[in-house]
């Protein structure tokens, strides 16, 4: 996670150890002939340079092991689950960069932009399936095969529908009209899905009661919520050099995020450019003054703000240990507030 989001020495030593485990995870693949392969991997994973800010924020195999912690287990214990969610989360990016024409994540060229969509596509399927062993390793970590079980099932269910939500994202594209409602559940799918696998996943490997896991995945879920509008926001109004994604892309492609369907629905100026085929960067700064004159940037804000209430809510009736818990507090009320 970036600099500003880590913050105790209990998250410094489990981001150390995600990124171990994660290095465990893919050491299979190092051998002659594929090593190109693993260089992809290692790249898109942010091992090609010192900076931290490459990896991204590795904040969803935090959430695992905090989840874990605050539920009564050992966080070490969860982190082949960990290591599975992350890598989940990178095979979902590699696709997803080729299926949103992004040229560039994490401050530096796609996958695809550098070694071209097929081979992108062969790198993101090995990440998948990298994920998979990495999870069942938990078994080799003292966790008994049914709850392991339970784990990863619940993984590959959330996975399921964050694939699902992928797949109403782009259909979206095309669709004249998106209301909030679709737009809800589309992220419930493409972004609250591994968040709440992430949440469940360290909670269930904690051995905690059906209750308590069922409180922990509705934390997460309002988490992604809140997280998903904030990347909406970031991709009309973020800094490409801080967030390390283009912050015209989105508008570019007419995605149909939170800040837009408000301002199809409010804002004629808005509908107006929208509707033209045309996206010259006058257009793409058009679009942005009329969605701030129409305050759909105060609107969603106002969302993320309540779904970040909703998911403190949820934690604190988890009554989760108190150390775990102030972090999860903490992570919540900063991806609220992140620049990237
Ligand atoms: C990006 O997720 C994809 C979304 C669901 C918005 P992150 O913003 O967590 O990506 P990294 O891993 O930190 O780069
Ligand atoms: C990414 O969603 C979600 C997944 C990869 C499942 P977006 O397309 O909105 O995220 P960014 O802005 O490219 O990171
Ligand atoms: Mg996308
Ligand atoms: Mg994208």
């Amino acid at each position: 996670m970036s600099d500003q989001l880590v913050t105790t020495d209990l998250l410094a030593a489990m981001l150390e150890s995600i990124e171990d485990d994660l290095q465990l995870s893919i050491r299979t693949l190092k051998d002659a002939p594929y090593q190109e392969m693993s260089e992809m991997i290692e790249y898109h994973l942010g091992w090609h340079e010192a900076s931290p800010a490459s990896r991204g924020k590795r904040f969803r195999p935090l959430l695992t092991l905090l989840c874990c912690q605050a539920a009564g287990g050992d966080w070490r214990s969860a982190l082949p689950a960990a290591s599975c969610i992350e890598l989940i989360h990178n095979f979902s990016l590699i696709h997803d960069d080729i299926q949103d024409e992004s040229d560039l994540r994490r401050g530096h060229p796609t996958v695809w932009k550098r070694w071209g969509v097929a081979q992108a596509i062969n790198t993101g399927d090995a990440v998948f399936v990298l994920a998979r062993l990495a999870g069942q390793r938990l078994i080799e970590t003292g966790i008994p095969p049914a709850t392991s079980l339970q784990a990863l099932t619940v993984i590959d269910q959330e996975c399921l529908n964050l694939t699902r939500g992928q797949f109403l994202d782009l259909d979206f594209e095309k669709r004249e009209s998106v209301s909030e409602s679709d737009y809800t559940e589309m992220i419930s799918g493409k972004t609250c899905a591994l968040l709440r696998a992430s949440a469940q996943g360290g909670a269930i490997i904690a051995g905690t009661a059906p209750q308590s896991i069922e409180y922990y995945r509705t934390y997460a879920h309002h988490l992604g919520m809140a997280f998903q509008i904030v990347d909406d926001i970031l991709g009309i109004w973020g800094e490409a050099e801080v967030t390390g994604k283009s912050s015209e892309g989105d508008l570019r492609s007419r995605k149909k995020t939170l800040p837009v369907i408000y301002g199809l629905e409010h804002s004629p100026k808005f509908s107006q450019i929208w509707a033209s085929e045309r996206s010259s960067a006058g257009d793409i700064e058009g679009m942005r003054l009329a969605l701030e004159n129409a305050g759909a940037d105060r609107h969603a804000r106002q969302m993320a703000d309540e779904a970040t209430s909703l998911a403190l809510r949820s934690l604190k009736s988890a009554s989760p240990e108190e150390a775990a818990a102030s972090e999860l507090e903490d992570l919540a009320t900063r991806l609220l507030a992140r620049k990237r």
